[in-house]
């Protein structure tokens, strides 16, 4: 399972990739992720409007794409994901926008690696055969969050496409609709599964990871506190907080037996 691929304490997950120094989301921020020596990096899937598996963190285009700058886009504006076909997407510049925007002050401070002009959004089945070529671990998070109840189709496409692609030992699957976990745990025994949680813990915090035979919880920092870390490594969860950008704050948390998901993974290993 993921856990036998990734150290069992100190664990550093690349949020997004290495997005302090690449473009998140993208080949090239997997790739720095692991040139970094994270011990995995954590990625976000979604639903192109065509049906397949694409790797995408917002609900929409504009940040993280050239897409308000190309003309024949302009109609659909707000640009959401879901109205473009993988075609479409595929020709968007997903690197770009981070030479422009310098998000991290890592391209003017030289820091930020090379390559990111040009960056195509990446495919689910392509990070998957990066992951299983490299044995390097995946924390999956499946966005698509707001469609209606009881639609968990993408959880299905992910969970074949993990097979497909043979990666199954190497996946942690995470997600803020639980509803998508319950599926994903009905469907296979096998997966491994992390409970994203954000603004507060879910009731019964114990058992309610245990309904979801969960390996590990994901709290925002904000709600993660060494008190609650230690009492779940107790319980035999792994804990694994994010985003975790303060080097002294992810060291203490590392100390009380936590792993941390962050934008600087080059910078803790
Ligand atoms: O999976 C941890 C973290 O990525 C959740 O928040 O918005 O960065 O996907 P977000
Ligand atoms: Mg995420």
């Amino acid at each position: 399972m993921f856990f036998d691929h990734v150290p069992k304490s100190n664990l550093v997950c690349a949020h997004r990739g290495a997005r302090s120094i690449a473009p998140e989301n993208t080949m090239l921020a997997l790739e720095t992720a692991r040139n970094c020596g994270a011990h995995c990096w954590e990625t976000d899937v979604r639903l192109a409007g065509s049906g397949e598996l694409i790797i995408f963190h917002d609900d929409t285009l504009e940040r993280c794409s050239d897409i308000a700058s190309r003309r024949d886009a302009a109609a659909l504006k707000p640009w959401k994901v879901e109205s473009f076909s993988l075609e479409e997407l595929r020709r968007l510049d997903a690197g770009s926008w981070f030479l422009e925007t310098d998000p991290y002050g890592t391209v003017a401070g030289a820091e930020a690696v090379s390559g990111a002009a040009g960056c195509r959004i990446p495919l689910l089945r392509e990070v998957l055969d990066f992951s299983r070529k490299y044995t390097f671990p995946v924390n999956l998070e499946i966005k698509d969050l707001h469609g209606p109840e009881g639609d968990t189709d993408v959880v299905d496409r992910v969970l074949d496409m993990i097979h497909e692609t043979g990666t199954m030992e190497l996946v942690l699957l995470s997600s803020f609709r639980h509803e998508y976990l319950h599926r994903a745990r009905a469907l296979s025994p096998d997966i491994t599964i992390a409970v994203l949680a954000t603004g507060q813990h879910p009731q019964d915090l114990v058992s309610y990871l245990k309904g979801f035979s969960a390996a590990a919880y994901h709290p925002d920092r904000k709600i993660c506190d060494d008190t609650l870390v230690r009492e779940l490594v107790r319980e035999g969860f792994r804990v694994n907080s994010w985003t975790v950008n303060d080097m002294d704050r992810a060291c203490a948390m590392q100390a009380a037996g936590a792993g941390v998901i962050t934008d600087w993974p080059q910078r803790l290993v």
